[in-house]
């Protein structure tokens, strides 16, 4: 195991985790798609569309977590996370903007924008990190779904 990763199989269960594990492995290959496109120099359509499908599958996911853990009991710790976690949704929501703008802005040219700069893997770490504590607050609120 690597440190500071948790294998999937040690992570506690939940109701939606079988939809957010799909989610997570579906967003990790849109952003290797886009990645890879961008890195081979595809053309402006190509990652045009690489870009519209990672926005749209990311952003539903983020709005499924953040209903899901607005449903937690609330307690101090689930206020904290529900904030810090949101911001970092928001931080991603907000980089999509900009990187949207930046394709609209670039039609006429067909010049294609660094998605790799403007949406780098930094942002997806802490994302990942976010998740985790989710996982344990979501496990904790039905514990006969719990593994552990
Ligand atoms: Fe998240
Ligand atoms: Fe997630």
């Amino acid at each position: 195991m690597v440190v500071g990763q948790i294998d999937a199989e040690d992570r506690p269960t939940y109701p939606l985790k079988t939809q957010f594990d799909e989610d997570h492995n579906l967003i990790r290959s849109l952003l290797e798609k886009l990645y890879k496109s961008a890195e081979e120099n595809e053309d402006y359509a190509v990652l045009l569309e690489c870009f519209r499908s990672f926005e749209e599958c990311i952003l539903k996911h983020f709005d499924m977590e953040e209903s899901e853990i607005k449903k937690l009991e609330w307690n101090d710790d689930v206020a904290a996370h529900i904030e810090g976690h949101k911001a970092s949704h928001d931080s991603l929501r907000n980089a999509l903007i900009y990187t949207s703008d930046q394709f609209d802005k670039k039609r006429s040219s067909k010049e294609i924008p660094n998605v790799i700069v403007l949406l780098p893997q930094t942002y997806f770490d802490e994302l990942e990190s976010w998740d985790i504590e989710m996982e344990k607050l979501l496990c904790g609120h039905n514990e006969a779904k719990c593994t552990d």
